[in-house]
């Protein structure tokens, strides 16, 4: 008798799992971006010759006192749907498989921020103004009503920010936000970003964080340091010679990488932050469009009418040239091509430029 309730108990179970895995198969291909290529492709050409449309209301979706579409904000939805397709093609280019494929572990757990209340996931990415999204997030949780009114510290502390991390879920909880939420994180110029890393924590530092100066450029400069003259010592702090040779030595700077901990997400690819290839983003928006993918995030995320991004200061996002070619000046070609080689998936799925300019 036992054993026939075992028995059915085990097929129930069996049953459940076959029917939880197949409705995962089925969504992911539903939301296979190849699928819907051509579909955006044939809207996006038919839009694009007509100008400018108004999207019909729907008030479903949109909340009543948005009462006309933008077509600025159309627009941006083409934009973005476009970046999207990019992204799914560097994702299936084998030749660039082992910089854009990475598996989803504690460390890309880490990084993923959720608010429950509204299904959102949001991915950090240091540089991009990913502070506001946080705040986004606090105010979205019920803490604040405007994000002025948070506290800066308040905004770090992971301990009272009530801000959870997707790792601290369960599996299965982890896989129903992945495939249910709206998720999103912001971009930038990979070379330029470095540079600004570089200059943030390394440089100024004006948090206070004095590993970096202390613990990790010395042992940077021990290993990657061209001449070590006295001249040149380490005490000179670490240049930005050193740190693109250390970022573009794949294998050598593995071990180092270890050692160095949470520090390094300033530093690596995209890819490893944030899996963008293994988790299907709806928003991978850009640090130098900031202003129109926040407003497109907050809209496609369904939360324009409950908090705003706080005001970006003009000027601030917009990409340098002269900057990237000012600290890459005394730097030699095969250290730029090597540090290229390393962030080249980025620069493909993300639609940067090569920086041809640095090596002509
Ligand atoms: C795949 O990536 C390589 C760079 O490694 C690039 O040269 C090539 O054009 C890409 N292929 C496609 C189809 O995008
Ligand atoms: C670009 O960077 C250069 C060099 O760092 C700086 O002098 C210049 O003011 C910057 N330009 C803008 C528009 O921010």
């Amino acid at each position: 008798m036992r054993h026939h309730f075992l028995l059915l108990g085990a097929c129930g179970w069996v049953l459940l799992v076959l029917i939880f895995v197949s409705r995962f198969f089925s969504f992911r291909t539903f939301d296979d971006y190849a699928e819907r290529t051509g579909q955006s492709w044939t809207i996006a050409g038919s839009k694009m010759k007509a100008g400018p449309v108004t999207v019909p209301e729907k008030p479903a979706v949109r909340p009543s006192h948005q009462p006309s579409a933008d077509p600025r904000e159309t627009d941006w939805e083409l934009v973005s749907d476009r970046r999207n397709e990019r992204l799914s093609a560097a994702c299936r280019n084998a030749s660039l498989g082992g910089l854009t494929h990475v598996s989803i572990t504690k460390f890309v757990l880490d990084r993923i921020f959720v608010c429950d209340k509204h299904k959102l996931l949001f991915c950090q990415t240091p540089k991009v103004g990913n502070t506001q999204w946080k705040k986004v997030f606090i105010v979205l949780n019920g803490g604040f009503s405007t994000v002025e009114e948070i506290p800066e510290s308040l905004v770090h502390d992971h301990e009272k920010n009530g801000l959870p991390r997707l790792s601290s879920f369960t599996p299965q909880e982890i896989t129903l936000r992945l495939n249910t939420y709206f998720k999103f994180f912001i971009v930038r110029d990979p070379f330029e970003r470095l540079i600004s890393a570089f200059k943030d924590k390394f440089g100024k530092n004006p948090r206070f964080e004095p590993w970096y100066k202390h613990d990790i450029a010395p042992v940077i400069i021990r290993k990657y340091r061209k001449s070590h003259r006295d001249s040149d010592s380490a005490a000179s702090g670490l240049h930005f010679e050193d740190f693109v040779r250390y970022l573009g030595d794949a294998e050598g700077r593995r071990h180092l990488d270890q050692k160095f901990g949470e520090s390094i997400i300033h530093w690596v690819t995209y890819a490893e932050l944030c899996a963008p290839c293994e988790i299907r983003y709806n928003v991978v928006g850009h640090h130098e469009t900031l202003e129109q993918d926040a407003r497109h995030i907050l809209r496609a995320a369904g939360i324009e009418g409950l908090v705003s991004y706080p005001a970006i200061p003009p000027g601030i996002t917009r990409y340098n040239r002269s900057k990237v070619e000012h600290y890459f000046s005394g730097i030699s070609k095969r250290d730029v091509r090597r540090l290229y080689a390393r962030y080249q998936g980025d620069f493909h799925m993300f639609g940067y430029s090569s920086p041809d300019f640095l090596l002509q």
